[in-house]
């Protein structure tokens, strides 16, 4: 059994939320040492919210349309998030670009994914670019999150094959299988205390990752799609 006591994550979301699941099922397996305290979304349709409260995780609503200025709902968001005292902070698929009225509370213990492999094609519509870039490979990157839109310091990345015929949408159920595998690895190592962010360096067991994070290797089935 292992002895590294629980850390407490809030997860927030805007859409269907399957990262959030991974969270949900390595948390429940016990691989993930973490219960994740709230689940929050600028989205009051989230289909992430029900995996939440099916999950019996409290799914609270902060809706971005009810503010005028981006820095207020941002600073009520943060409130909000620190009513859960977390160790770790998670977003997964959370739509809102984060101002620093949010990003300097909790820097250091705030994790983004990003469907692209960082430096490559922050923002949105990375799989559309990829392809349109004629890429062999895509993918996905766990980083901290900084001031910088997708620009914080990269822990640990997964590519997968693009393949002839791919859409973005193909490609981008491709990319999420990797993303469920990646995500609660990076936090799994952050709750173990093997993973820190100092001075703007991402420190693995004491030593500094390269500069595009871990490299992750894809399991078989992935592999095969490009056969
Ligand atoms: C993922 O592709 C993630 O990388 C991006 O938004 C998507 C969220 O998917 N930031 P889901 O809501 O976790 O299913």
């Amino acid at each position: 059994m292992s002895t590294t006591p629980r850390a407490r994550l809030v997860v927030l979301i805007s859409g269907s939320g399957s990262n959030l699941q991974a969270f949900i099922d390595a948390s429940a397996s016990g691989t993930l040492p973490a219960e994740i305290a709230a689940v929050i979304s600028n989205n009051p349709g989230a289909k992430g919210l029900e995996r939440a409260t099916s999950a019996g995780i409290p799914a609270l609503v902060l809706n971005h349309r009810d503010y005028t200025e981006r820095t207020q709902f941002d600073r009520e968001l943060a409130d909000l998030v620190e009513q859960f005292q977390p160790d770790l902070v998670i977003l997964a698929g959370f739509m809102r670009i984060l101002s620093s009225a949010f990003v300097d509370r909790f820097a250091g213990r705030l994790l983004n994914i990003h469907p692209s492999l960082l430096p490559k094609y922050p923002g949105l519509n990375t799989h559309q670019r990829a392809i349109d870039a004629g890429d062999s490979s895509a993918g996905a990157t766990v980083h901290f999150v900084s001031n910088e839109l997708d620009g914080g310091p990269p822990i640990l990345q997964a590519s997968v094959p693009i393949v002839a015929g791919d859409s973005p949408d193909t490609l981008a159920a491709r990319v999420l299988t990797q993303e469920h595998q990646i995500y609660p690895l990076a936090a799994e190592w952050f709750c173990r205390g093997r993973l820190q962010l100092e001075n703007g360096v991402v420190l693995l067991d004491g030593a500094p990752l390269p500069q595009s994070g871990y490299r992750y290797s894809p399991p078989e089935e992935v592999n095969d799609v490009a056969k």
